[in-house]
């Protein structure tokens, strides 16, 4: 089997499905995770729900059936089925049939709603607690967000480090508006373990970032901190002053070979400029864009399943990534506590 086959998806997570504003109120989509076929409804009084996208009879995707905001009837026998994921009727039994519909289910999985995306909690451990949503954290009462999705043509995994590479932004990110590549000088950021994860302690943001050279305009003191956890979490905060901007970033892997990217950001900053939402949608669209098409390009090269080599100390954070994966994996198999991956506090150096 090739590498890009042989993916391994962390399970008792939370897992982004969809934009919420993809699904209005009485409609259902299928919609793959983790390889996975869901059908992801949203009732007549605009709660969502997550099912298994078969139907127990004879296995036709629920999603070729109809829903009308409260049942989903299955298209090859009428079976019906509420968003529970309970058979209600079973249209060809006798009054006197002992058959009882109720006792005849499609899995139901725990969803939610949160920050304009739709949750499916993927476990196959019944006795596993559900932890709560993922939540992208604001500062202040008012503010803007915006939600961004992109599919990337590349596995979760590189989809992932992808995300936390310091290395490309120069050569992939490059526009006179955000940076040059000739502005690559050497970095050093410390590092600190969390749960699940890890994070780049409170620093200035480099002199070469847009997000510097834009909140310079506050002239009060600006700091970033970017965290990554399990299993595809991104979160970066930037603070000036009262301002702020807040952003997570997943990255939702949909089949073995594509995932999906979904930025969701919120902000205090700069609400005076007029039209800041639209300009800060045609700018992250494009930001995201490029990463979208690096990825591309990528993903035909491994097609190959060519060897990759990861390097100190630029990739650090992408091998701290495979790492704390398998370190849950494990943990999750014996049931115990995981072992971090990263012991201490750490400075990684780079030229970006
Ligand atoms: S396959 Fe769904 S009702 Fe028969
Ligand atoms: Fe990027």
């Amino acid at each position: 089997m090739s590498e890009e086959s042989k993916i391994e998806f962390p399970t008792n997570f939370w897992y982004a499905a969809m934009p919420a504003e993809d699904l209005k109120s009485g409609e259902m989509k299928r919609q793959m995770l983790t390889n996975r076929p869901f059908l992801i409804l949203r009732d007549q009084n605009g709660e969502v729900a997550a099912l298994d996208d078969h139907c127990p009879h004879r296995g036709i995707p629920l999603s070729d059936g109809r829903f009308d905001g409260k049942e989903v009837e299955c298209c090859y026998h009428g079976w019906k089925f509420n968003c529970e994921g309970t058979c209600t009727e079973i249209p060809s039994l006798m009054p006197d049939s002992p058959v009882k519909p109720e006792r005849i289910r499609t899995k139901n999985f725990p969803c939610e709603e949160r920050d304009g995306l739709i949750w499916v909690y993927i476990s196959d451990d019944k006795n596993s607690e559900i932890k709560e949503v993922p939540k992208l954290e604001t500062f202040s009462e008012k503010y803007k967000s915006h939600v961004i999705s992109s599919e990337l043509k590349c596995n979760m995994d590189h989809g992932i480090i992808g995300l936390m590479d310091p290395a490309h932004g120069p050569f992939v990110h490059q526009a006179w508006w955000w940076r040059k590549q000739t502005s690559i000088h050497e970095k050093a950021k410390k590092f600190e373990p969390i749960p699940n994860g890890f994070r780049m302690s409170s620093h200035t943001p480099s002199t070469n970032s847009a997000a510097y050279k834009l909140l310079n305009i506050y002239n009060e003191p600006i700091t970033t901190t970017i965290e990554f956890v399990l299993p595809n979490r991104r979160l970066e905060q930037i603070h000036c002053g009262k301002y702020w901007f807040s952003s997570q970033a997943v990255v939702t892997p949909i089949t073995d070979k594509e995932s999906r990217l979904d930025f969701v950001a919120a902000w205090n900053i700069l609400n005076g400029v007029p039209f800041i939402k639209n300009i800060y949608k045609i700018f992250a669209k494009k930001f995201i864009g490029q990463d979208q098409r690096i990825m591309e390009k990528q993903s035909v090269g491994l097609r190959d399943n060519p060897k990759l080599i990861l390097i100190d100390d630029a990739d650090t954070q992408a091998k701290w990534y495979f790492q704390l994966k398998k370190a849950y994996q494990k943990a999750q198999e014996n049931g115990d506590e995981m072992e971090h991956p990263i012991k201490e506090p750490i400075t990684l150096r780079w030229r970006s």
